[in-house]
């Protein structure tokens, strides 16, 4: 007779994955009964940042096309409400964490030696393939945020480096949309003229009921919101902005995308669009995951330094600006208008992105 098999433990290799929690306080002194907790957070985290990365390698796969195919779109799409409900349940999971004293975290926290969150070379791979480059980084150890991981994890990210990032890719695809200028039809001359409008209609509005000092200042105000829109209409003002660190993504990138967030209700633009409010879910997640877990840090060890040699506290608050990468899509609603006063799509364009099935026989 055959011995009966665990086949649920072996498929999940339950026993290596059940021997992987050995804290370290317990080695040279008493042990700390919180360090199981905090081990076992780690490596949940480090097996959604797998899944994460899972995610990661098909959607960049389908978009690494030079045309990106109709039925990629779902998929994509698909994956990345994954990782933005993945990134949900990482910034909630955080409440159990929160149920670790101080105290009882200073009881193993000697042991750890210099063990710390920044050597996540998975977290890493994650902010690089989503669009993190190093020169963005806060140059903590002189830039090398990698310089302590194993020459082949280097290596890894270093390779993901030099592939485009998810950024660069929604970018190229973004400037490929063909709608931004079709046939007569040029979106942002068609946007300007609109823009135009309503700011002329201010000023009148202003000229009308304001005089002296408000009028001036309400004058001053609307001319300033005039040049603001020269980034979207005028190429060599993007350029200039970009240049300054004001801007990253593609001029026509940036027109299509208010293009989609515009005109977002026709039927061709609602995967887009749902596309660029999920890559901005995915970015404002991460940003929230990084200022709670920033304020966890201030509640463990206050203004201590990290066990991974940074400033603690302060250095994981300044990554929550400066390490946002999608911040050009959030810059977009600057330069909405409201929609009675949007120009309506010309008839030829507006057809094309509709749904159009052939005559058919009928039932
Ligand atoms: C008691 C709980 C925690 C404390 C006190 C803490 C503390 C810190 C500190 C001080 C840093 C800055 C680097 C350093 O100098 O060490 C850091 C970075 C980091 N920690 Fe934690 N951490 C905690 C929990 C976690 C958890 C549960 C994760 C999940 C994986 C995590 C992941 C990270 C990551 C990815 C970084 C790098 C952040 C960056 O450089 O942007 N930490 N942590």
């Amino acid at each position: 007779m055959t011995e009966p098999r665990d086949l649920y433990s072996d498929y999940l290799r339950l026993d290596r994955i059940l021997d992987a929690q050995q804290p370290w306080s317990g080695q040279g002194g008493a042990p700390a009964h919180d360090e199981m907790l905090f081990i076992i957070f780690h490596q949940t985290y480090e097996l959604w940042f797998r899944q994460v990365l899972f995610e990661l390698d098909d959607v960049q796969q389908r978009f690494s096309a030079s045309v990106v195919d109709d039925h990629d779109m779902q998929p994509i799409l698909a994956r990345l409400e994954r990782v933005v409900a993945i990134w949900r349940l990482l910034v909630r999971q955080l409440d159990v964490l929160e149920t670790m004293a101080p105290q009882d975290f200073l009881d193993f926290r000697e042991s750890l030696r210099s063990a710390s969150g920044f050597q996540s070379w998975q977290f890493r791979l994650i902010e690089t393939r989503l669009g993190l480059r190093r020169s963005d980084r806060i140059p903590v150890f002189h830039g090398q945020f990698d310089a302590g991981f194993e020459p082949h994890r280097r290596e890894q990210i270093a390779a993901a480096e030099q592939r485009p990032s998810l950024y660069d890719q929604i970018d190229a695809w973004l400037a490929r949309t063909p709608f931004v200028a079709w046939g007569d039809y040029k979106f942002w001359e068609a946007y300007r003229a609109a823009v135009d409008r309503v700011l002329d209609a201010k000023s009148d509005a202003a000229r009308r009921n304001l005089s002296g000092e408000g009028l001036s200042t309400e004058l001053s105000a609307i001319e300033q919101g005039r040049r603001k829109f020269h980034v979207i209409f005028d190429e060599a003002e993007h350029q200039k902005g970009q240049r300054e660190g004001l801007w990253r993504m593609s001029w026509r990138g940036l027109q299509a995308a208010l293009l989609i967030t515009l005109y977002r209700q026709e039927p061709i633009l609602q995967m887009p669009a749902r596309l660029l409010s999920l890559i901005m879910d995915v970015d404002e997640l991460l940003a929230l995951w990084r200022y709670r877990h920033a304020l966890i840090t201030q509640r463990m060890m206050g203004m201590a330094i990290g066990t991974g040699g940074s400033a603690g506290y302060g250095y994981l608050m300044a990554t929550l600006e400066k390490h946002r990468i999608f911040t050009d899509l959030y810059g977009l609603a600057t330069y909405l208008i409201p929609s009675p006063v949007l120009p309506p799509l010309p008839e030829g364009v507006r057809s094309l992105m509709g749904y159009r099935y052939g005559a058919g026989p009928g039932p």
